[in-house]
């Protein structure tokens, strides 16, 4: 074993993460809208659909591995978008880009990430996507867009769910906000917390990369309420490469979508961090499938926690899978350490879920996957 493995599930990397987080941050991390009701169903919804075993198939030989647009990831799921990275461990976002290298998998670049976009396809090696929110002035959106092209991306995601930011009881207890304001109450928390503090210090602040100087300034609590189906279709005019709409749940918007042209749909409640009572992402994705057809690629994130939940979004319809807080909390644990842990234990788990149903192959895996009275 290359590694002493102290993640051996999400539970342990949320457990560790935990305790060496300030409350502040893990707060953000882990907190959702509301009550928290959204982000408790996607993983109870996932928990409850049942998978089908199969028996003495021969599964000697196993593939993970599915086509994503003209590239094949080494491991069938990537990194979702997470703003503000560095927050975990100072060197999230980093660490987070050469796991996207080394398994040439996907790494969502937030609008608001705290390594520059730049950067971060480089770290990559071209394996990143950028992120975008829209900005109330429209006209930073676009200057983000060009700069990623200059940059070098070939997909571009859309996140369409955030018209408002999302009221987060857990951030607003401890008065979070980007850049940070510290007053008593975030010291005393800081102070709890050397470990983290101290690294912060020695190696800098979070910061909001994208933006400062000739950038200029993001407002995290801007209104972006203002966006239409016609700023979609100016992106989409205005972009010629893989165009991702991140944060659909819904049929009819989704219909809308593939009619505009759109590459993929993420099929995401955004973790439950945006509206308290939305449809499970994992029902919604079955049902835009069942609406779509075959030939749209959908993508899916929220509530994936384990190798199996990564099967069953493929069995509900996924073409490939996105996963935010595991990352997360495996970087805040144990760095790029923990980023292995987690990462070998989802392929791991994929593989031998595979051998459990029968199947050799990920893309096998259909709706048949399932046992059919656990899909409510
Ligand atoms: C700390 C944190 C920050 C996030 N920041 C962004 C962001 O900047 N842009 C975005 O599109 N989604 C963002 N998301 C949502 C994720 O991309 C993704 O939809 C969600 O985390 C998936 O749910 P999961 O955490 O249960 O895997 C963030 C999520 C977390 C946990």
């Amino acid at each position: 074993m290359l590694f002493n493995r102290t993640i051996h599930s999400f539970k342990d990397a949320r457990r560790i993460a935990k305790q060496r987080l300030p409350w502040m941050v893990f707060d953000y991390i882990d907190g959702a809208a509301g009550s928290g009701y959204s982000e408790q169903l996607n993983r109870e919804t996932l928990q409850k659909l049942w998978l089908k075993q199969q028996i003495l198939k021969n599964v000697q030989k196993r593939n993970i591995a599915v086509p994503l647009f003209m590239t094949r990831p080494k491991l069938p799921f990537g990194i979702a978008p997470m703003g503000m990275c560095n927050l975990s461990s100072p060197k999230a976002d980093r660490l987070l880009a050469s796991l996207s290298a080394q398994f040439e998998i996907p790494i969502g670049v937030s609008t608001v990430a705290s390594t520059s976009l730049e950067k971060m396809n480089e770290l990559s090696n071209g394996n990143a996507w950028f992120q975008l929110y829209l900005s109330g002035r429209m006209e930073g959106s676009y200057r983000l867009v060009n700069r990623a092209k200059e940059a070098g991306y070939d997909t571009l995601i859309l996140t369409v769910d955030v018209p408002e930011v999302g009221r987060r009881p857990r951030e607003l207890k401890h008065g979070f906000k980007m850049p940070f304001q510290i007053g008593a109450r975030q010291l005393i928390d800081f102070a709890c917390h050397p470990q983290w503090s101290i690294s912060q210090i020695l190696l800098g602040k979070p910061k909001m990369a994208n933006f400062g100087g000739e950038h200029g300034v993001f407002d995290r609590t801007e209104s972006r309420a203002a966006a239409t189906w016609d700023t979609l279709a100016k992106i989409r005019d205005n972009w010629t490469g893989n165009l991702v709409v991140k944060g659909v749940v819904g049929v009819e918007d989704s219909k809308r979508l593939q009619s505009i042209g759109v590459d993929a749909i993420q099929v995401s409640s955004h973790g439950g961090r945006q509206l308290n009572s939305s449809k499970p992402a994992i029902l919604a994705l079955r049902d835009i499938r069942e609406a779509l057809g075959p030939d749209m690629k959908l993508f899916y994130d929220s509530g994936i926690r384990n190798g199996e939940d990564i099967i069953k979004a493929y069995a509900m319809g996924a073409n490939f899978v996105f996963l935010g807080r595991p990352f997360s909390f495996a970087v805040a644990a144990n760095g790029a350490v923990g980023l292995q842990e987690i990462t070998n234990l989802l392929a791991e788990e994929v593989s031998i879920t595979l051998a459990q149903l029968g199947l050799n192959d990920i893309n096998d895996v259909t709706y048949d996957a399932l046992v059919k009275n656990s899909v409510v």
